[in-house]
């Protein structure tokens, strides 16, 4: 399953550079950082650009995460969020996170320009709508409303005319002007092409002003953890604070892309951006390890044909994304206790331009330069009123995942596994997981997720082997697909 980034850019023959830098050795410099996505080359690359020597280190390639999976929209507009930060935050606060993510457009655009990428930077509107009659009307209005009066360029609409490139109509939308999309993996490589960066080399461990990787240490004045999910499970705590989310994308070749970009606000809403004679049709979220009965790309694929009967399609993938605990990334220091430590994580579906925001903080953190944005999105806030539900949400789930492994039964007997699934067996009294291909051959894997012990469920959509606690996810033979878990699942060692 490859994204339509990862797809067109081999096509396009857009030369990538032959990177295969792997430390060797330990190495000295002024800034190290974690993670070749988005977050951690724009972090790199301003460090570089002010005379901060900087190497990033990457656990397998650079854009290899999360970035190419993104639907790449590059916007300000968040979904429900202006009303519930104003409420939770507070005017100054909300006014702090609205800039910095429409300056994130503006940087892109100034890049794009000045570096002359050639990466289908596009000024596109994007909308939040509805197509219910009920009260998401009223609350699309006053999040309108609430992101007008931080200084967005926003406002509602119920023209049914307006979008005139949906495939249906809708019965109101919060509109975003001057916001964007672009190729992210051409634009993450012009970038990249700029850098020292150690690719195949895994973090493994941190302490103080030294990151230990199999091939060398990194010793480093400043340290910035842009890894998607903090792998460390202290200093910081953040696996008490995000658990991850899946969602699901179709690109569609069809004759009329849309020109907008779109997401629906409603529980079932779908997204939508176009790309050349493409567009990308996206749904179907839920917590990453609970999607036992599957079917999200055939309910996308049911809506394909429903909506554009002559379309085929051209790609299918998913995206992984880490959800705070009151909605707002954490940006900034990593914890009280290292002071030359920094994170970047917890986007959210909203990484473009989180990445770019955290790119700038944190890059100006280090010169010495003001921050006055940087406070709303700071590690160590403390927002009882807009996190207590999502905590008590995450507790409950992390004790009935653990919990699951002792008491939960086996779903299936081995021998009634069909070719091409997977699921919970019992082989000789031990409970573990099991995935027959479409060949018949059998695979095996411990289902007790190797970061903190929760039980791993099946993921028919992905055959994958998913966490439900923090998100961890493993492939059918069990090799790491995502962290925070550090290493894959083997066998059940009783089994071995
Ligand atoms: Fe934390 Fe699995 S990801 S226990």
């Amino acid at each position: 399953m490859e994204s339509i980034w990862k797809k067109t850019i081999e096509e396009e023959k857009t030369p990538i550079p032959d990177r295969e830098k792997i430390l060797a050795g330990d190495v000295h410099t002024d800034a190290a950082v974690i993670g070749a996505g988005l977050a951690g080359i724009l972090t790199a690359w301003f460090l570089q650009s002010q005379g901060v020597k900087t190497v990033v280190l990457e656990a397998e390639t650079v854009g290899s995460g999360q970035t190419q999976n993104t639907t790449a929209k590059i916007t300000s507009q968040h979904g429900m969020i202006y009303h519930k930060l104003l409420e939770t935050f507070g005017r100054e606060k909300a006014a702090s996170y609205a800039s910095a993510n429409q300056n994130a457009v503006s940087e892109y655009q100034r890049i794009v320009r000045e570096q002359n990428i050639p990466c289908f930077f596009e000024k596109r509107p994007a909308y939040l709508y509805t197509r219910e009659n009920g009260e998401m009307g009223e609350k699309l209005l006053k999040e309108a409303q609430a992101a007008k009066s931080l200084g967005l360029p926003a406002s509602f609409t119920q023209n049914p005319e307006e979008p005139k490139d949906l495939p249906f109509s809708i019965t109101g939308a919060v509109r975003f002007e001057e916001q964007a999309q672009f190729h992210p993996l051409m634009f993450l490589q012009a970038l990249a092409e700029k850098l020292t960066i150690y690719e195949h080399t895994r973090v493994l461990k941190a302490e103080e002003n030294c990151l230990f990787t199999k091939q060398g240490r990194v010793f480093a004045d400043q340290i910035v953890f842009a890894g998607h999910y903090p792998f460390l499970l202290h200093p910081g705590y953040y696996f008490l604070r995000m658990h991850q989310e899946r969602s699901y994308c179709l690109a569609l070749k069809n004759k009329t892309a849309p020109s907008g970009m779109y997401l629906g606000a409603d529980e079932d809403g779908l997204s939508f951006r176009g790309f050349q004679n493409m567009t990308i049709l996206g749904g179907g979220k839920h917590r990453t390890g609970e999607n036992k009965s599957g079917g999200k790309y055939q309910m996308l694929r049911r809506k394909a044909e429903e909506f554009w009967p002559d379309s085929c399609e051209y790609a299918h993938w998913s995206a992984q994304d880490c959800m705070t605990l009151d909605g707002v990334p954490y940006i900034g220091r990593f914890s009280a206790e290292t002071p030359n430590w920094y994170v970047a994580t917890g986007f959210g579906k909203w990484g473009m331009t989180s990445s770019m925001a955290a790119a700038r903080l944190i890059s100006n953190e280090i010169l010495g330069r003001e921050n006055e944005e940087g406070e709303v999105f700071s590690p160590q806030r403390f927002t009882p009123s807009a996190s207590a539900a999502s905590f008590l949400s995450d507790g409950v789930h992390a004790a009935k995942d653990l919990g699951r492994r002792v008491f939960q039964k086996p779903e299936i007997p081995l021998e009634e596994l069909p070719a091409g699934h997977g699921g919970i067996v019992e082989i000789e009294g031990q409970k573990a997981g099991a995935c027959r291909d479409e060949d018949g051959e059998l695979y095996v894997v411990s289902i007790k997720c190797p970061h903190m012990g929760c039980q791993l469920e099946w993921n028919p959509d992905e055959k994958s082997w998913d966490c439900p606690c923090h998100g961890s996810r493993f492939d059918y033979r069990g090799r790491l697909l995502d962290g925070p878990a550090e290493n894959g699942v083997d066998m059940p060692e009783e089994l071995c």
